[in-house]
């Protein structure tokens, strides 16, 4: 399984597609996508990064609602995310990172983790899952906004709107 991460470099643009409808079919739809993510907060719980998430039960559950629904949503499932505040969807999920001092081996953790959830589902095609941890590890360059050298910079970015 390859899911490879490539890393963050400070002050490059950053591309990225969003995933392929295929990914959610081939996950099993909302309930395929609910029980990954679930299954990818339980291992956040037990994660290095486990301090950024709300350490509150209730409030925990509530981002693992949200996250999830913002998958489903951005992989082209039912739109239940919620209101993005007037911008695009992708947009308003950088913004929301933006309260969080993320670093690069913060985003380590957080693609490690998350593929341990993707390493756990079955029965799913190898181009079908790149396709989407293409998704992940591109994007997921966009939450990082702390460096090395003690400096802050959120990325510029485009995004293809390509159909797959
Ligand atoms: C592909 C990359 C990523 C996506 C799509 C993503 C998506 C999300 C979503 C949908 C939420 C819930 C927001 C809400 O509705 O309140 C969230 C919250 C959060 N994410 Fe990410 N995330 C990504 C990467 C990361 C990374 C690399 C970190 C590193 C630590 C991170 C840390 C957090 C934290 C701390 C919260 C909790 C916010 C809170 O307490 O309100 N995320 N993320």
């Amino acid at each position: 399984m390859s899911m490879k991460i490539t890393p963050v470099k400070k002050g490059e643009e950053v591309h990225f597609t969003n995933p392929s409808a295929k990914f959610y079919e081939a996950i099993g739809g909302e309930e395929g996508m609910r029980k990954l993510m679930y299954s990818f907060y339980d291992k956040i719980y037990e994660s290095e990064i486990s301090h950024f998430f709300p350490q509150d039960e209730e409030e925990f559950e509530k981002i693992k609602e949200s996250n999830t629904k913002f998958f489903i949503e951005i992989c082209g499932g039912p739109k239940i995310y919620k209101e993005a505040e007037g911008m695009e969807l992708n947009e308003f999920m950088i913004r929301i990172h933006d309260d969080f001092s993320i670093n690069e081996k913060a985003r380590v953790e957080w693609l490690g983790t998350i593929r341990e959830a993707l390493e756990e589902v079955e029965n799913i095609d190898q181009e079908i899952l790149e396709d989407f941890w293409e998704y992940l590890d591109s994007f997921s360059k966009l939450a990082v906004n702390s460096f090395a050298d003690g400096s802050t910079y959120f990325a510029a970015y485009t995004q293809a709107t390509e159909d797959k």
